[in-house]
């Protein structure tokens, strides 16, 4: 069956044609002030939906084993080219995050809008994979895409790519007892394309 929302087809044409504005140019602040406050430290992570590879060639620059995952041939090609002009060796799997199983249980996920560039319809299934990619006790470093539209509010559309992080669907995608969330408030962290993301690090049992 035909799932609905974006194609490996659709995001391969984004990159082909430069319309990459979610692309900030460089790691996350996020990323960042998790890094720096020694909240996450070097450890067995993947970035799922890596794109050009910042954060990835972040992690490996600070000595994570890290796995970039993304299924369009552009954004791999990208993610290569910026690991290989700072010497940088992590490897990049092209694979569909549906699909993809690390060898071994991760101790981290690093998700920065990679569940926003799915739909809604598959997330379920995403959610899953994250929680069997995991070890217990593992962490998914989540950054949630907040894109209030006005008309998918009051006509009931899922529209996006990006699609909305309600952080209240977020609650019943990642719920307790599987995963514990800190306490609100998420940092909110700006995002280029004039959105924002809550960051919120989750827990799973
Ligand atoms: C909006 S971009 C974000 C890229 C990067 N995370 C960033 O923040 O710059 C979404 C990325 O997810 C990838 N992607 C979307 N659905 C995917 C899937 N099912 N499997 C693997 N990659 C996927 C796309 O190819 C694209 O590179």
């Amino acid at each position: 069956m035909t799932m609905p929302g974006p194609t490996q087809a659709f995001w391969q044409e984004r990159f082909l044609s430069g319309q990459t504005a979610w692309d900030r140019g460089e790691p996350s602040p996020q990323l960042l002030a998790w890094l720096d406050s020694g909240a996450l430290k070097p450890c067995r992570i993947a970035v799922p939906g890596c794109g050009s590879g910042w954060e990835v060639a972040e992690l490996a620059r600070r000595g994570f084993e890290v796995v970039g995952i993304d299924y369009t041939a552009a954004a791999v090609t990208r993610v290569r080219h910026l690991l290989a002009a700072q010497n940088l060796h992590p490897p990049i799997v092209q694979a569909d995050v549906l699909q993809w199983q690390p060898d071994q249980p991760l101790d981290a996920v690093y998700e920065q809008t990679c569940l926003c560039a799915i739909h809604p319809a598959s997330w379920v299934a995403y959610a899953q994979q994250l929680q069997r990619w995991l070890r217990p006790g593992g962490t998914l470093w989540a950054l949630f895409m907040q894109v209030r539209r006005p008309e998918a509010e009051t006509e009931g559309r899922a529209l996006g790519p990006p699609y909305h992080c309600d952080m209240t669907a977020m609650q019943a995608l990642f719920p307790t007892p599987h995963w514990r969330w800190p306490e609100p408030p998420h940092p909110a962290v700006p995002h280029p394309n004039g959105w924002r993301e809550l960051a919120a690090p989750l827990t799973r049992f």
